[in-house]
């Protein structure tokens, strides 16, 4: 049998527009341009710790972040034809409200040509199958600090115009309350008319003092933010939503969780159960219902996992909660995770999700299939 289509849903950019923007900030997040060496990239709070030289903050940052060529030669030296692109945390989470619509239209076009651009050099005509010619689409961003959500809600409505953008990504921040606020419900109902998909992906982590203070949080360098705060702060996000009755509200809103849902698929059970002993909830001082819809129907209708899980109990408990295989899609979290050592040409942080794919859905080829890219390009809409 011919090799199957392996779609990316969870690949990031930082346009050349945005890391100017980077470059021209002094506080989180900004782009340090050391003496010499490559710029370093510091956009969690962690990073910005001023015990720690500046040209040693964060994180290098090469062209893999900014350069869409790196990006298609990663996709070809991976077996990956299409790519959905995203641009990475965090968004435009932090600008001025006054500047934040501007930038959302500018980001948005820039992916939306660079898609374009690519699309017509890989396939003139548009009449071929996504295998092997390295297509991009993309999930766009919103100006959520935007003074009102009628901006943002435009802005969604633009995007519907715009050819290759199949969803929006958001952080966990909303409009600055979380994703329990009752102020986001034209952005749902939005969302909800447009179908597009939310890619829900985190930024801002715990708090240090869940790990033990800010001294072992730094000990472990990113290990703690990123295995457990990035996974943890999608779990509360979605559980927010659910708790505020997002999903009984509308019913209709389709969502990508980042990282397999964080640790949703194996809390779950636990949640439910909560939600069940908790029977009702005190909102401005009266009771409320909680949500009517149980989290497995949410699971199986309203939420999508990615496979960036790194490993098969992960991936099993991915496909239990969502009841299948086919609510699952590949990612590689690219250009984050690069390589252990200079020069290496393949991803650890991707053959590992490789492997991982092949050892859960072991002999089952049509799961394989469906989780590489068949789901991606039936859900996205990709041909
Ligand atoms: N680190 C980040 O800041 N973002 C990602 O998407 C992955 C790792
Ligand atoms: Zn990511």
């Amino acid at each position: 049998m011919s090799r199957p289509l392996v779609v990316d849903v969870h690949t990031h950019v930082y346009p050349p527009s945005y890391m100017a923007m980077l470059r021209a900030r002094k506080t989180v997040p900004y782009i340090h341009d050391p003496a010499s060496g490559e710029p370093r990239l510091i956009i969690l709070s962690s990073d910005d710790d001023p015990s720690i030289p500046i040209d040693e903050r964060g994180r290098p940052v090469d062209t893999s972040y900014s350069d869409i060529n790196v990006k298609l030669t990663f996709m070809q030296q991976h077996g990956i034809d299409c790519s959905v692109i995203s641009l990475a945390n965090p968004w435009l989470d932090f600008l001025d409200p006054a500047e934040a619509q501007q930038w959302a239209e500018r980001i948005n076009n820039d992916l939306e040509e660079t898609c374009a651009r690519n699309n017509k050099s890989s396939n003139p005509d548009n009449n071929l199958p996504l295998q092997g010619r390295s297509t991009l689409f993309a999930f766009a961003t919103l100006p959520l600090s935007a003074p009102s959500a009628d901006i943002i809600v435009n802005e969604i409505k633009r995007l519907k115009t715009l050819p290759h953008i199949r969803g929006v990504i958001m952080g966990t921040s909303g409009l600055g309350n979380g994703l329990d606020d009752e102020q986001l419900g034209p952005v749902w109902a939005a969302l909800e008319e447009t179908q597009f998909l939310l890619f829900l992906h985190p930024h801002y982590g715990l708090p240090d003092e869940a790990f033990g203070g800010a001294e072992v949080t730094k000990r472990y360098g990113h290990v703690l933010p990123l295995a457990l705060g990035f996974p943890l702060e999608t779990t509360i996000a979605v559980t927010r939503m659910l708790l505020s009755r997002v999903f009984d509200k509308f019913p209709r809103l389709q969502i990508l969780l980042a990282h397999s849902g964080g640790t949703l698929p194996f809390l779950a059970g636990r949640i439910e159960s909560c939600i069940m002993h908790e029977r009702k909830f005190v909102e401005n001082g009266g009771d409320v219902p909680g949500p009517q819809r149980s989290i497995w129907e949410v699971l199986k209708t309203n939420i999508f996992l990615d496979a960036v899980v790194y490993g098969t109990a992960g991936l099993k408990a991915a496909v239990a909660a969502g009841g299948g295989t086919d609510r699952l899609m590949f990612g590689t979290d690219h250009p984050f995770f690069p390589p252990l050592n200079e020069g290496e040409k393949e991803w650890l942080s991707v053959t590992t999700n490789y492997k991982a794919i092949d050892a859960t859905f072991e002999g089952e080829t049509e799961a394989v299939a469906a989780v590489l890219g068949g789901n991606a390009a039936r859900i996205l809409k990709l041909e």
